[in-house]
């Protein structure tokens, strides 16, 4: 398969809806993986620290004006014990989420809270933070605190559908964004973006415009998933038709399968959503040319609340969750990198090239 597909021939794949030219398609894309990474993925601890949130996106559960969300935030002690579990485990990186919060305090908790983790495991976690747009200094800060990563979903590359998903009250500015991402590779972070799949208003041209987005982005890493509506959010309101949700699941898969083809050296994640649409979700979305995945370790009782969408699978037990999966992984000649950060290949490389330019 040409490794150069352009814009005619990506529609043409996530439209084809032939099984056994999809399985095709998989395969290949699993083969790349293989050649990059062996037949491992890595396992990332995800922590989501508090759903509170200045933001408003029409299709998300915590947005700020849901009053139906009932509102909470970890203490620096639970996720710092949530931090210990996952380096016992032998985790090789943390994911820390949150809603967007600015300010100087809610910057400072941080700093300090990334210094108490490193501090409480040895400095062996990649940390990876999720808390949405902040100013330069703030990433920065971050950044020399002890966090390496940072994940900032650019949710659609097309601006017009941008503002179709967001209030236009400001603090929804798809420039802002793009310029986000670019203060995040500026500030030395591994820099992970990504989209929704399936979403109102959304069509493949929109999809395959986003796959050539984030390669010219030159991402290190890339989370997107099927868009999952929620009852107490306008866009789940709204009287739009939107795939079926194994359409949505198809659709994911095939992104994930033509990412890996065009970036062979970036890590891709299998997320929840895909897993909250199918039960098998996860596992297909790696053996689609996925690497990651990030079990959710935050207290059961919290990560409810944390509802971005309906119906998010929340698993009382998730070391016994993990050990399933583990066994499935298994059978598909996948293995866990315990003990491993899972540095992607494609940021050394652009640090090199930094360096040189
Ligand atoms: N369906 C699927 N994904 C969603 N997100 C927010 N709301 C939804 C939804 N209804 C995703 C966004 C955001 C990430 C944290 O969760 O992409 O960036
Ligand atoms: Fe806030 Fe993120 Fe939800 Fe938007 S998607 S409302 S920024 S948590």
């Amino acid at each position: 398969m040409d490794p150069v597909l352009t814009y005619d021939q990506l529609l043409r794949y996530l439209e084809m809806e032939d099984r056994e030219a999809q399985e095709v398609l998989f395969t290949e894309a699993r083969k790349i993986r293989e050649h990059s990474s062996g037949n491992k993925v890595y396992l990332r601890a995800l922590v989501e620290l508090s759903n509170i949130c200045r933001k408003n996106c029409l299709y998300c559960g915590i947005r700020c004006a849901n009053k139906k969300a009932e509102r909470f935030s970890l203490d620096d002690d639970m996720v710092v014990n949530a931090a210990k579990i996952a380096h016992e485990m032998g985790f090789g990186s943390l994911v820390i989420q949150s809603g967007e919060v600015r300010g100087k305090a809610f910057t400072g908790r941080i700093g300090r809270l990334l210094r108490k983790i490193h501090q409480a495991t040895g400095t062996q976690l990649g940390i990876t933070l999720s808390l949405g747009e902040q100013r330069f200094e703030t990433y920065k800060t971050w950044r020399e605190s002890g966090a390496h990563r940072y994940l900032l979903r650019i949710e659609t590359s097309s601006e017009d559908l941008y503002k179709k998903l967001h209030p236009d009250d400001g603090a929804h500015d798809f420039r802002n964004r793009l310029d986000a991402l670019e203060d995040l590779k500026r500030a030395g972070y591994q820099t992970g973006s990504g989209v929704m799949i399936g979403l109102p208003y959304q069509t493949t041209h929109h999809l395959a415009k986003d796959l050539l987005f984030m390669k010219e982005m030159d991402l290190d890493m890339i989370g997107m998933g099927p868009y999952i509506p929620h009852p107490d959010t306008p866009l789940g309101q709204a009287r739009v038709t939107i795939p079926t949700a194994g359409q949505r699941v198809g659709l994911s898969l095939r992104m994930i399968a033509l990412l890996r083809i065009l970036m062979k050296d970036v890590n891709i994640a299998s997320t929840t959503a895909l897993e909250t649409l199918d039960k098998k979700g996860r596992l297909k979305g790696l053996l689609a040319g996925g690497n990651v995945f990030m079990p959710n370790l935050t207290p059961a009782a919290f990560a409810r609340k944390y509802a971005l969408y309906k119906d998010k699978p929340v698993k009382d037990d998730y070391v016994e969750g993990i050990r399933q999966f583990e066994r499935e992984l298994n059978r598909e000649g996948m293995a866990i990198g315990y003990f491993e950060q899972g540095n992607p290949k494609h940021y050394q490389e652009r640090m090199k090239n930094n360096l040189r330019d």
